[in-house]
């Protein structure tokens, strides 16, 4: 195994409820980078898992008639199995009720209270019960929830609290120090200029009002924060303070922290402060995505405008569900979802762009060469050359996208090169060539269409894993060190005879988009309570 490292987190869910597409967009993408970096040669980690405590978890087993135990135990499981469907390749699964988790939560708790961080006091103030968020009078909006726009009650209890203020100067030097830690930039200067920079306020890290939660060891009438027991399960995975700390020696500090804006403020503020006060090393990067929006904004039951993945996995397949997750919502901006949009890129991309160029491909090699794909010989003519050159430099633009996480520009990439390499089978007319008798030409024209689909294969397979390799089935590569992606910039790669199959079965079969349509919609409608 490589012994360069990458650990990327996603955050871990609150199992208040199904997960719908949002949910599922965080984890899509983390995985995906996960797997890139697989690619590249990484010894790349995933943690994935669940928020289980919280006044709004017992609650919603309250209602269920259910132990909150019961109750996450089997959102666990149904979480397990969701991200089985979207082929999401974690290795670590951390749920906070777990004893490797509250153990540490204690023993941290601990030492920030020995060590003077966390002080004892009272708190008063106005709390979301859905966010699980104490507000000041000030941050409310209309006397709601600034953050979801609900009810929030009066509440005053013997607290604990965190002095944040000790750490707001270290903080801003951090921040100044590296100003890629949070991305994109604009959620950064949001984070330091509005919430860093005027100061911080210490934070209430326990409630007396519910019990579900970490207790306080030496004063258990208390349970600790869930944001503060949250955080802190990007380490507690590793096995920080356990016997075993290997995994955290080896893989802390995280390379990347994904979350959704939402949370930025705290995986912002708040988890590097924690670190800090920890003597921990601050994770390299923490990226804000945007959120998946609807037409008529936010997707609630209420609404009745909810989009679960098990739908369009259930009906498009795995593979259209990922590629329109991943492409139509660039760095961390918001978008909107649109039953149109889906079906849209679904036959247009994935159909018409990269099915049936693999085959077309197929059919012609079948047709000219007996299935056999015609050995290297340079270019023999412009067109190849322009499309090797131009292939190449769409390769450096997704690698140089995908190191930097921005994956929907490193699909657009992808798709740029099928699309020239689409226009240089109309170039090109290997029907002519054929009639003409131009063999040499012939040959190069279908080693360069076959080269430039394994390119494609090798480029999709971190977020379109079986589509990639039904690429490489269909064309007949068997041998890794063609899947490999050290091989992606060279042209001349095979040694051996590579023999297509027979009959090139669609990638993807186009859909009726009026029908299409309608069923998405009539699927939301479905959601509604
Ligand atoms: N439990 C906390 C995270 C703790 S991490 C230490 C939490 N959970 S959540 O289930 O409410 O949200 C999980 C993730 O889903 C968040 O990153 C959130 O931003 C993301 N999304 C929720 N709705 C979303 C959309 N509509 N679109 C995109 N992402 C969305 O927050």
């Amino acid at each position: 195994m490589s012994n360069k490292t990458f650990y990327i987190t996603t955050p871990i869910y609150y199992p208040s409820g199904k997960f719908h597409i949002g949910t599922a967009y965080t984890t899509v993408l983390a995985d995906t980078i996960k797997k890139y970096k697989k690619l590249r040669g990484y010894d790349s980690r995933l943690l994935t898992g669940l928020d289980e405590h919280g006044q709004k978890i017992e609650e919603v087993a309250k209602k269920q008639g259910k132990s909150p135990q019961e109750y996450v135990d089997e959102m666990a499981d149904y979480a397990k199995k969701m991200w089985k469907t979207m082929q999401i390749e974690y290795d670590d699964f951390i749920r906070t009720t777990e004893e490797r988790h509250t153990k540490i939560v204690e023993e941290i708790f601990d030492r920030l209270m020995n060590q003077g961080d966390i002080y004892q006091g009272e708190y008063q103030g106005w709390y979301c019960t859905p966010c699980e968020t104490f507000f000041t009078e000030t941050q409310l909006v209309d006397g709601k929830c600034p953050d979801c726009g609900r009810d929030v009650h009066k509440m005053k209890e013997e607290a604990y609290f965190f002095n944040m203020k000790k750490y707001t100067d270290r903080l801003i030097k951090f921040y100044q120090e590296n100003p890629h830690f949070i991305e994109p930039e604009s959620r950064r200067n949001e984070l330091f200029n509005n919430f860093i920079k005027p100061g911080l306020e210490d934070l209430c890290v326990t409630r007396t009002s519910f019990n579900w939660g970490v207790k306080v060891r030496k004063d258990p009438k208390h349970v600790v924060y869930v944001w503060l027991d949250a955080l802190v399960n990007y380490i507690t995975a590793l096995g920080y303070l356990s016997d075993n700390d290997e995994l955290f020696k080896k893989y802390w500090p995280a390379n990347l922290q994904i979350v959704g804006k939402d949370i930025i403020r705290f995986h912002g503020i708040y988890w590097p402060i924690f670190l800090m006060a920890l003597d921990l090393p601050i994770p390299e990067k923490i990226y804000a995505h945007g959120f998946i929006m609807m037409k008529d904004g936010k997707m609630s039951k209420s609404k009745g405008n909810v989009i679960y993945p098990e739908m369009l996995v259930n009906r498009y397949g795995l593979d259209a569900t990922r590629y329109f997750l991943l492409r139509e919502f660039a760095f961390g901006q918001d978008a909107v979802f649109s039953p149109e949009g889906f079906v849209e890129r679904f036959n247009f991309d994935l159909c018409n762009d990269l099915g049936n160029l693999l085959n077309r491909t197929i059919g012609m090699i079948n047709k000219y060469f007996g299935g056999v794909v015609p050995k290297y010989d340079g270019c023999v003519n412009e067109y190849d050359k322009k499309l090797e050159e131009e292939t190449i430099e769409y390769i450096k633009k997704y690698q140089e996208y995908m190191d930097n996480y921005h994956i929907s520009n490193a699909l657009e990439e992808v798709w740029k090169a099928i699309s020239i390499t689409n226009k240089y089978i109309d170039e090109t007319m290997p029907w002519v060539l054929a009639k003409e008798e131009k063999t040499d030409e012939l040959r190069s024209v279908m080693y360069h269409l076959m080269e430039n689909l394994r390119k494609f294969a090798i480029m999709l397979k971190p977020a379109i894993e079986n589509t990639s390799k039904e690429i490489f089935r269909q064309l007949g590569i068997e041998d890794q060190t063609l899947k490999s992606y050290d091989s992606i910039y060279k042209y001349q790669v095979f040694d051996q005879d590579i023999k297509v199959i027979e009959k090139g079965e669609p990638l993807f079969t186009r859909l009726d988009t009026e029908t299409e349509i309608e069923y998405i919609k009539n699927e939301m409608k479905k959601t509604g309570i």
